[in-house]
């Protein structure tokens, strides 16, 4: 068989030329990378595990109408995809204060926000994904306004729909990541979640005892994110108790 053609390369994921125009194949490493790179490790099965998650949550998506880039999983690390222009921004929902929003303005991590705050980077790793405002998007033409704002009702509907799908298994969406693209239909255009929703892209706290069940573990040597991300599945009803594999229903946390 031939060699797939490489249309990507990320940090975490490689993109190649689908089987079919108008899709492409979505491998998700096992590298782990932090601050821009400046931290790297492998860690084995982090991939496979955010296959898995990112497939159960963008279904869910698609599921409650919310369009989104993933048509299926192929296998272990590898899922289909359509094909779609990235709109380069990072869309970052909080919904409780943690990283560089406590950071930058000294709220204490844990800190409930009065309402979710919805932030814009700039996605440029030279530059360090530097974060903008609605002004810088639409002056330099990274989208226009009505592409903004179907972006912001877009992450506000993904995050009440994943703030309660990860309640429900005793888990808090502190804020998380996404990125959007365009696909045309003639000549109308629409907008859809691309790129992954998974332990890399959002903060998971234990509603009980507050422990990591994200990338902040790796960020911050805080133990195995294998185990923190292998729980999250688990609680999802991906991974049955204690083992890989098969099919359970979510587990609820009382
Ligand atoms: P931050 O607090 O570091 O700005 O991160 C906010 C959220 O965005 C957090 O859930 C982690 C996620 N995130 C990414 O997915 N990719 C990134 O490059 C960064 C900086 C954050
Ligand atoms: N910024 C990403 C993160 O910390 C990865 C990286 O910057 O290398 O999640």
């Amino acid at each position: 068989m031939a060699r797939r053609r490489l249309v990507y390369e990320g940090k975490a994921k490689i993109l190649y030329e689908g089987p079919e125009p108008g899709t492409y194949v979505q491998y998700f490493k096992d590298d782990a990378t932090a601050f821009n790179a400046e931290k790297f490790d492998v860690i084995d099965g982090k991939g496979v595990l955010n296959n898995r998650i990112s497939e159960h949550i963008m279904t869910a998506l698609t599921g409650i109408g919310i369009p989104n880039h993933f048509i299926r999983r192929i296998n272990m690390r590898e899922q289909l995809i359509r094909a779609c222009e990235i709109i380069p921004l990072e869309v970052v929902v909080r919904n409780v204060a943690a990283g560089s929003l406590s950071k930058r303005l000294g709220i204490d991590e844990g800190t409930a926000l009065p309402r979710p705050i919805i932030e814009f980077y700039y996605k440029d790793d030279k530059l360090g994904d530097p974060m903008v405002t609605e002004e810088h998007i639409v002056a330099f033409n990274w989208a226009a306004q009505q592409d903004i704002d179907d972006i912001i009702s877009l992450a506000l509907r993904v995050n009440d729909f994943l703030s309660g799908l990860f309640l429900g298994v005793g888990i808090k969406l502190v804020d998380f990541k996404v990125e959007t693209g365009r696909i045309w239909d003639g000549d109308f255009q629409r907008i859809i979640l691309a790129d992954e929703i998974s332990p890399d892209s959002c903060r998971l706290w234990d509603v009980k005892t507050g422990q990591k069940l994200d990338k902040d573990v790796f960020r911050r040597d805080l133990g195995s994110l294998t185990d923190a991300y292998s729980e999250v599945a688990r609680r999802l009803g991906i991974l049955p108790e204690g083992g890989k594999g098969g099919k359970a229903g979510p587990k609820l946390v009382h």
